[in-house]
């Protein structure tokens, strides 16, 4: 496997992109949006520069990275030549099954489809195309380049082979792949989404402010990062998609997301992305705040 082709270029898309880059895997990077395209270079380019301030990297080896990534808008132009797909685009059931459609169209016959929904169901976006034993889940955890974890999801026509291939790939990554079988939200999702909704339900219940409510779960309970400050990172949007999924998924009320998570999502904060969630990251804030979390 040398050609990857990742499909969306946002906070996720980039690191992935930026991931195999650094591992000399050439990456055609796709949006519908040229400017995300850019923005997603700066990014990669920015985040390199952080790791050469710590000592890991070298000017030549980032500059190796950044020419083993082309961008595209269309891909049609992107497909043809992939050994791999990993699609990060937004969350959402239909633009999924109809990206997937279209790359099982568009790329070679052998080409593995990875996606890395963090809650759709693998079996039913594999159902959208013709080889379901080649479609998996490939979920990178937010920032890509730094979070060694990979949650890999068997769909329920999986074949062995293409487990096994993505498994060990992820290693050559640099990554710790773990095996997970196909339920809405798989592991990492079941488990944290309850937890930032809870911690949303506590703020709107008024029982403490937001930054009380971090400080709580950094220092009581040891997490690196406050729950709300996770969801403004992970993106409002993307958490409001996750526990409409398990909550479909489950039928489940305790699911539900809370009305201020929906509210905010309507109003347009997103969290970093939108440049304001539960907290405030206008450029400057924004600058100290991304950097503060990837010198950790
Ligand atoms: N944000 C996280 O922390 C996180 C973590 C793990 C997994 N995920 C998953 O990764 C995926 C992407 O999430 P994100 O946070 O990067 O979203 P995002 O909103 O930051 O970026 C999505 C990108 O997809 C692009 N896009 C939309 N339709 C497209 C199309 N047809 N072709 C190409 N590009 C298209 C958008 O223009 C946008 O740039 C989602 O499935 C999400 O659930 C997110």
């Amino acid at each position: 496997m040398k050609n990857i082709v990742v499909i969306g270029a946002g906070t996720m898309g980039n690191g992935i992109a930026h991931t195999f880059a650094q591992s000399s895997f050439t990456v055609n990077l796709v949006d519908v949006k040229q400017e995300n395209l850019d923005k997603a270079l700066k990014t990669i380019t920015t985040n390199l520069d952080r790791i050469i301030a710590k000592g890991n990297l070298t000017e030549e080896e980032k500059a190796q990275t950044l020419g083993n990534i082309k961008t595209f808008t269309d891909i049609k132009d992107a497909a043809p030549t992939a050994d791999l797909i990993v699609e990060a685009a937004t969350e959402n059931l239909d633009l999924k099954l109809r990206i997937f459609a279209q790359m099982d169209e568009l790329a070679p016959e052998n080409c593995i489809l990875a996606t890395n929904t963090s809650s759709i169901s693998i079996t039913q976006i594999a159902a959208a195309t013709k080889r379901p034993e080649k479609v998996i889940g490939m979920h990178f955890m937010n920032p890509v380049p730094i979070m060694k974890l990979v949650e890999i999801i068997k769909g329920y026509s999986t074949s062995k082979d293409t487990f096994d291939t993505i498994f060990e790939m992820s290693k050559k990554l640099g990554k710790v792949p773990v095996e997970v079988n196909d339920y809405p939200g798989f592991v990492a999702n079941r488990i944290l989404m309850p937890m930032i909704n809870e911690a949303i339900e506590t703020l709107y219940n008024g029982v403490a402010g937001v930054e009380e409510i971090d400080t709580v779960m950094k220092l009581g309970m040891a997490h690196p990062m406050g729950p709300l400050q996770l969801a403004d990172f992970i993106g409002l949007d993307v958490c409001l998609a996750i526990l409409n999924v398990m909550y479909d998924g489950f039928k489940n009320p305790k699911y539900a997301p809370n009305p201020l998570l929906v509210n905010m999502v309507m109003a347009g904060k997103k969290g970093v992305k939108s440049g304001e969630g539960f907290y405030d990251y206008s450029e400057s804030k924004k600058a100290e705040k991304v950097s503060k979390m990837f010198l950790k």
